[in-house]
């Protein structure tokens, strides 16, 4: 009979709880997922009482704050620190989105709760393994392809229309809010590409220098990598730039049926 349920060493426990300084003015409890490698541990849940009178405003300047005067074990990523390198991406109160640009103030009233984007391999604490979503990203060669020589004295030329076509797809910071929010992909990660890749598969179909466009097509024609994409829609909902994955995935499909006729 199948099981339903996570392995015994999976469950997640309740774990420390780190309270507000004293004399702390303005507090808010951070619920946390820990998990260690180096130890046999379950992953536990640690509470920490920030106070925000002396923190920033986004969840990201809260978990530094944290790992700063709090708990240095705390393993997190980040760089930017404005929505531009899409390392701090992670799941806060059930969305997945950016912990630099989610404001606390917007967080749900009540605890705020944060783990790590859903459904993959975790390396420590809020880090997710992104090995794979990288090695997809490279399978689909994102990057220009061309057999006619570049002219000998300028860049390749596009029109102000053609470089339009590229709005809402080169903003894509390979967050993978996307592709961690889709069910699909939870399910056939393995040979589904997934909304983000998918998307940039688009940004390089679409742009009018590239010369292999019929090839790129080939290789998404695929009842796996393109068409597990069942129009559940969690991506557009959840992306942190504002990105519409899922209407890419429908002009890509388009693209496959018009080449057909
Ligand atoms: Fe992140 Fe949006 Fe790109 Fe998906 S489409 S990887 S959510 S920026
Ligand atoms: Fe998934 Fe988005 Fe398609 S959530 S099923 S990729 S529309
Ligand atoms: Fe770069 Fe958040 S730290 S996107």
């Amino acid at each position: 009979m199948a099981e339903f349920s996570l392995p015994k060493n999976s469950r997640i426990q309740p774990g420390k709880h780190y309270p507000a300084k004293e004399g702390a003015k303005r507090t808010r409890t951070f619920h946390i997922y820990r998990w260690d490698p180096d130890t046999s541990d379950n992953p536990r849940m640690d509470t920490y009482e920030v106070d925000l009178a002396s923190c920033g405003p986004m969840v990201l300047d809260a978990l530094l704050k944290i790992k700063n005067e709090v708990d240095p074990t705390l393993t997190l990523r980040r760089s930017c620190r404005e929505g531009i390198c899409g390392s701090c991406a992670m799941n806060i109160d059930g969305t997945n989105t950016l912990a630099c640009i989610c404001a606390i103030e917007d967080c749900k009233a009540g605890d705020v709760k944060i783990h790590p984007l859903p459904h993959m391999p975790v390396v420590k604490d809020l880090v997710p393994d992104l090995t794979h979503f990288y090695a997809q990203h490279a399978s689909i060669k994102p990057w220009l392809q061309t057999t006619t020589p570049p002219p000998p004295d300028r860049e390749r030329l596009q029109s102000k229309q053609d470089r339009a076509k590229l709005d809402g797809l080169y903003e894509c910071i390979l967050c993978a809010c996307c592709s961690t929010a889709c069910p699909s992909y939870w399910w056939n990660a393995d040979r589904y590409l997934g909304p983000a890749i998918l998307l940039q598969a688009y940004r390089w179909i679409v742009d009018s220098r590239d010369e292999a466009t019929g090839e790129r097509l080939d290789a998404l024609e695929d009842p796996f990598k393109l068409y597990r994409c069942h129009t559940i829609m969690n991506c557009t909902r959840t992306c942190p730039k504002g990105l519409n994955p899922a209407k890419a995935i429908a002009e890509i499909k388009k693209l496959l049926v018009e080449r057909r006729s």
